[in-house]
């Protein structure tokens, strides 16, 4: 069986520093140390922080026919950025059962994916077998639903009463309901009373989304789950009242959990009041917020009442699907790229700036992430018995994010032209060097299908 050394390096994980070695042997991590004997080849980690690999627990592959990114592309972009396993959304259809939508993401992923995959399920239509079905989903490693209070591009919204149906079912089958939590009623109504004004532009889907519609489905998500009895995952949480409601809950000690994503710590409203059209690259929803509220967010992932950054990487060509919004904002088809730019982004502007250690930082993009989603400690971690999904990662060097250089298959960058410090130079999965030396050696079909326990809140 193959042995690698990755010597001389910095082991970073979610509690400890230090400098040591890590020995893999075939597919996983056998010691973490000193004199460990010799590799079959050795990866030379001086000066370098050896890290886990990154863990993304919102992406959307494939979510349309005219979505950029599959899985191919979209996990070569992940394994390029350092991360390693994400967790995608696959999507029932209205009239069609979960296993029928899991089964066609599985095979969206199955011979494709160059990164380990698993899957939540989005629940757009709540129905007695729906219901039924969401026990034998749980047993088949797919251990977490997502359910959205309002619309987000498409028909998504399930009501009050099927929110609460999916809850109690969650509280008996142990699965995690992920919320998208925004008032769509309101919004409804505020997006056709802004089209009615005449008021057409990208930055309406901002005003037509205010954050307290944020910070009322949250408070309502988390009543309903109390009511289950289970607790909640918020995803893309975005403004400083939503957090708030977050942290006045775990306050009471009520199972409230959160995620945010790199776009809200790193860019506001203004961008979507850009020049032109151009504002439309950057609808996602909830929407980008003023810059105030970027700050509560860092103090949100240091006090851990925000648990996770993932992407919601969800790209639309700017060249054709973006612009299809050009009469009016809400056309404009929500979502945003990420994959693979969250390392990078979230090294530079979260720990080379102070906001947050090297710990915390592997907490918030791996560990954090695999415990909740029932991937810990095979995945998540450095340490005897994981997966050896391992990242060599130089803090100081620097990359550009241009969409001249980026993996993604996206037409542009969100963050064009940023210079970010810190880069994953190797990034390893299983034993396997995906990525070194600037070059791509991952190959689709390279990620398998992860069953995954129940949530380890
Ligand atoms: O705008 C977004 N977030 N698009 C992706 C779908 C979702 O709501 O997560
Ligand atoms: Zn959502
Ligand atoms: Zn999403």
């Amino acid at each position: 069986m193959p042995r690698t050394l990755i010597k001389d390096g910095t082991v970073v994980t979610a509690t400890d520093t230090r400098r040591a070695d890590v020995l893999v042997i075939d597919e996983v991590v056998v010691a973490v140390g000193h004199e460990l004997g010799e590799g079959d080849s050795v990866i030379d980690a001086s000066g370098r922080l050896v890290i886990p690999g990154g863990i993304d627990v919102h992406t959307h592959m494939e979510r349309r026919s005219e979505h950029s990114d599959n899985f191919a592309s979209g996990t070569a972009a992940a394994a390029w950025g350092g991360t390693t396993t994400i967790v995608d959304m696959a999507t029932q259809d209205f009239g069609e059962s979960l296993r029928q939508g899991l089964d066609r993401w599985m095979a969206f992923a199955d011979g494709n994916a160059h990164i380990d995959y698993g899957f939540h399920m989005i629940i757009r239509d709540v129905n007695d077998d729906v219901l039924a079905e969401m026990d034998n989903l749980v047993d088949a490693g797919v251990s977490s639903f997502k359910l959205f209070m309002a619309d987000s591009g498409g028909r998504y919204m399930v009501d009050d009463g099927g929110i609460f149906k999916a809850m109690s079912r969650a509280s008996d089958n142990g699965a995690l309901i992920m919320m998208h939590a925004e008032n769509g009623g309101v919004i409804d109504v505020l997006i056709q009373e802004a089209v009615a004004r005449g008021q057409f532009a990208p930055r309406f889907h901002a005003t037509t989304r205010p954050d307290s519609m944020e910070a009322e489905a949250v408070t309502r998500a988390i009543a309903l789950a109390d009511l289950a009895g289970i607790a909640v995952y918020i995803v893309h949480l975005s403004s400083a009242p939503a957090l708030e409601v977050i942290r006045e809950a775990r306050d009471r000690g009520v199972g409230a959990y959160a995620e945010t994503c790199p776009h809200y710590l790193f860019l506001s409203e203004e961008d979507l009041a850009r020049p032109g059209f151009d504002g439309a690259k950057y609808v996602c929803s909830p929407p980008l917020r003023p810059i105030p509220h970027q700050a509560h967010l860092w103090s949100g992932l240091r006090g851990d009442d925000l648990q996770v950054i993932s992407t919601d990487h969800c790209p639309f060509h700017f060249g054709n699907e973006k612009s299809k919004g050009k009469d009016s904002f809400a056309a404009i088809p929500n979502g945003l790229p990420g994959v693979e730019d969250r390392l990078s982004l979230i090294w530079d502007g979260g720990v080379a700036t102070g906001e947050i250690s090297a710990n915390r930082f592997v907490e918030l993009v791996s560990t954090a992430p695999a415990r909740l989603f029932g991937l810990h400690p095979r995945k998540g971690t450095i340490a005897p018995g994981s997966d050896a999904d391992i990242v060599v990662f130089n803090p100081d060097a620097t990359r550009v994010l241009s969409a001249a250089n980026q993996h993604m298959n996206i037409d542009y960058s969100l963050y064009e032209g940023r210079t970010v410090r810190g880069v994953p130079e190797v990034v390893m999965q299983r034993g396997k060097v995906l990525v070194q030396n600037g070059k791509l050696l991952a190959r689709p079909g390279d990620g398998r299908f992860l069953e995954r326990r129940r949530s380890g809140l």
